[in-house]
Formats: C-alpha cells, sequence, structure tokens
C-alpha cells in the first residue's frame, strides 16, 4: 500500500514500490512546514499550478534528484527556464512513469508564477501506485465533474482544500467528498496563512455526518491507503 506523508499547505510525499513522488513542495517559507527541502529526494515533482505556495521548492528538490517536474505544459517550460528537468503534461492526459501513473484533471483557479510570468491552466492530480489511486485536485473551487472524477476512478483517498478565500471553504469541500467518493477524505490548504483558518476538524465531522470517512492527517504523519 503506498504511503502518503502530509509535508503541510498542499504538499505530500507519496511513496509506492516503485518510486516517491512530491506534489506541491512549498516547504521554505513555509510557517507550518517541518520538513525542509534538502530531506525530500524523489522520483518526480508533480506540480498543480504556479502560485508561490505550490511551486515552492520545486525547481530545487527537482534538480537535487534528478529528477522531473511534471506539471501543465506551460508552467513545466516555466520550470524548465529555471534549468528542471520536466515532463510536460496537459488536462486529460494520463502518462505511466516509472513509479506510477498521472492523470491532470481540471481545476478552476489561476496560474502566475510569483515573478508575474503566466503559466497557463492549473490543474488537479490522479495519482495511482501499486493499483492504488490518490486524487490531489491542487488549489480549486468545487465542480460537478467531480462526480465524474469519483465514478471514472475508484479513489482510495483525496486530499481536499478546505482553506476557502483562494478555494474551496469546508461546506463546498463536504460537497466535493460526496461527488467524489472517496474512500477516505484529508482536508489541506488550512491556517497556513490568516485568511484559510479552518477548522480541519469541523470539515471531519461534516465529512462524517455524510456516511463518508475523514481524517486530519498532521504534518509530518504517514497514513497508508
Ligand atoms: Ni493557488
Ligand atoms: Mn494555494
Amino acid at each position: 500500500m503506498p504511503k502518503l506523508t502530509y509535508l503541510g499547505h498542499s504538499a505530500f510525499l507519496v511513496e509506492g514500490t516503485k518510486g516517491k513522488v512530491v506534489i506541491d513542495p512549498f516547504l521554505s517559507g513555509n510557517p507550518l512546514a517541518k520538513a525542509s527541502k534538502d530531506s525530500v529526494r524523489v522520483s518526480a515533482v508533480l506540480l498543480t499550478h504556479a502560485h508561490g505556495d505550490h511551486l515552492g521548492d520545486s525547481v530545487e528538490i527537482a534538480k537535487a534528484s534528478k529528477a522531473p517536474i511534471v506539471a501543465p505544459f506551460e508552467l513545466a517550460n516555466y520550470c524548465a527556464k529555471q534549468g528542471a528537468d520536466v515532463h510536460p503534461m496537459h488536462i486529460g492526459g494520463a502518462h505511466s512513469f516509472g513509479f506510477g501513473r498521472v492523470k491532470l484533471t481540471i481545476a478552476h483557479h489561476g496560474s502566475a508564477a510569483p515573478d508575474g510570468t503566466y503559466c497557463g491552466n492549473p490543474c488537479g492530480f490522479l495519482l495511482t501506485m501499486d493499483g492504488k489511486t490518490l486524487y490531489h485536485p491542487g488549489d480549486t473551487g468545487l465542480f460537478y465533474d467531480m462526480k465524474l472524477i469519483g465514478e471514472m476512478n475508484k479513489l482510495n483517498v483525496a486530499v481536499l482544500p478546505i482553506g476557502d478565500n483562494f478555494t474551496m471553504g469546508i461546506d463546498d469541500a463536504v460537497k466535493a467528498s460526496e461527488l467524489l467518493q472517496a474512500e477516505l477524505v484529508v482536508p489541506m490548504h488550512y491556517k497556513t496563512f490568516d485568511v484559510i483558518d479552518a477548522d480541519p476538524q469541523e470539515f471531519v465531522r461534516k465529512v462524517e455526518g455524510k456516511k463518508l470517512r475523514g481524517k486530519v492527517l498532521p504534518v509530518g504523519e504517514t497514513l497508508e491507503f
């Protein structure tokens, strides 16, 4: 069973038998992160969009790991200009890597880098390792096609933003949980900044009220899915 470790904000380490990836590794400058970028060595960096709280240490981790950044085409090109190896993809496309399979999904959000460079559309990821599938929607508002994502994929775990203001808030994330029907939902993208100070336990209580399983994964902790 793959292991999912929460690194804080939207950053997760996912480890399977064939490799390890990190998603949206915003560690340096993240007040809630405990891991340093130097401790993260992976087979690939998966990057949903170019905002600083997701791009984070992606380029440095990719370079140090001699691993590609997997991202939407325009964002991959931006990272390549910073000297990283990249594997460009786009929404709706899937690719099988050595560590597992990645498919890009839509996300309703923006994607400009901290220096202002426009990096195309943001995405979410369906990541399948060892036959188990994780859904990481990136930053997004609620959208009804989450129902389709849930119908077409057996989701073993979904990590969902709950912080509101920039993404779904708690009640929209609860609705997303109902649409996705994942075996387990884990909240993310909360409390890092004052403006996203949502209560993850409230999210879990509301999810359980819908007869679904939710779990708060503290920063630094790991679960198997
Ligand atoms: Ni964002
Ligand atoms: Mn964000």
